[in-house]
């Protein structure tokens, strides 16, 4: 994205990232759920967070529809909104790791090329965590009646019916959300979160 303001200056921090995680007692990161809608994103992103606060880890969970009705109220799901969406949720998360927090992002992000750019933001600190579920369990559950409109015609361009879902190719972390429970999940998670030192 081009930089349209003109005579800004980047102030360095006084207080770094590393000494706001020396106060945490842990490293800032990036836990990124991507996964059809339905297929169980914020509720592993939920039971993550909490798991990692009764370990006493600083966490915050940013979810779609929650975000979507503040910071991206202006944005809907067409292709481009859809993009600048998860760029603004990429630019957040890195905030939020570069406050030492350990945080949990549960958008659909449908694109890979927008994860990426999200993971480019901070590389070394970004966890991609593809939750699969398949489009028939999702739609079974339906926990929003909203792949139900989405068959009747009443909403236009949902994930998985008639708008795309690029699935990653290679995400650290591989969770069947589909068929495995919310435990096994987020036993799952919790040990990349320890393989990669971002918790002890
Ligand atoms: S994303 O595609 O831009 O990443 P996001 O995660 O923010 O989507 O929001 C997805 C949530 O919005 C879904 O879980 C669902 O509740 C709701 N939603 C409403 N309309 C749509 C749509 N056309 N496609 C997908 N989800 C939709």
């Amino acid at each position: 994205m081009t930089q349209k303001a003109t005579n800004i200056t980047w102030h360095d921090h006084h207080i770094t990232r590393e000494e706001l995680e020396q106060l945490h007692g842990h490293k800032g990161a990036t836990i990124w759920f991507t996964g059809l809608s339905g297929s169980g994103k914020s509720t592993l992103a939920n039971a993550v967070a909490v798991k990692l606060h009764e370990m006493k880890i600083s966490t915050f969970v940013l979810d779609g529809d929650n975000v979507r009705h503040g910071l991206n109220k202006n944005l809907g799901f067409s292709p481009e909104d859809r993009v600048e969406n998860i760029r603004r949720i990429g630019e957040v998360a890195k905030l939020f790791t570069d406050a030492g927090v350990v945080n949990l992002t549960a958008f659909i992000s449908p694109y890979a090329a927008d994860r990426k750019i999200a993971r480019d933001l901070q590389p070394e600190k970004f966890l991609e965590v593809y939750c699969e579920a398949a489009l028939s369990v999702c739609e079974e559950r339906d926990p929003k009646g909203l792949y139900k409109k989405a068959r009747a015609g009443e909403i236009k361009g949902f994930t998985g019916i008639d708008a795309p879902y690029e699935a990653p190719e290679a995400p650290e972390v591989f969770v069947n959300t589909g068929e495995q429970s919310i435990e096994e999940c987020v036993d799952v998670v919790i040990k990349a979160l320890r393989g990669r030192n971002i918790i002890d």
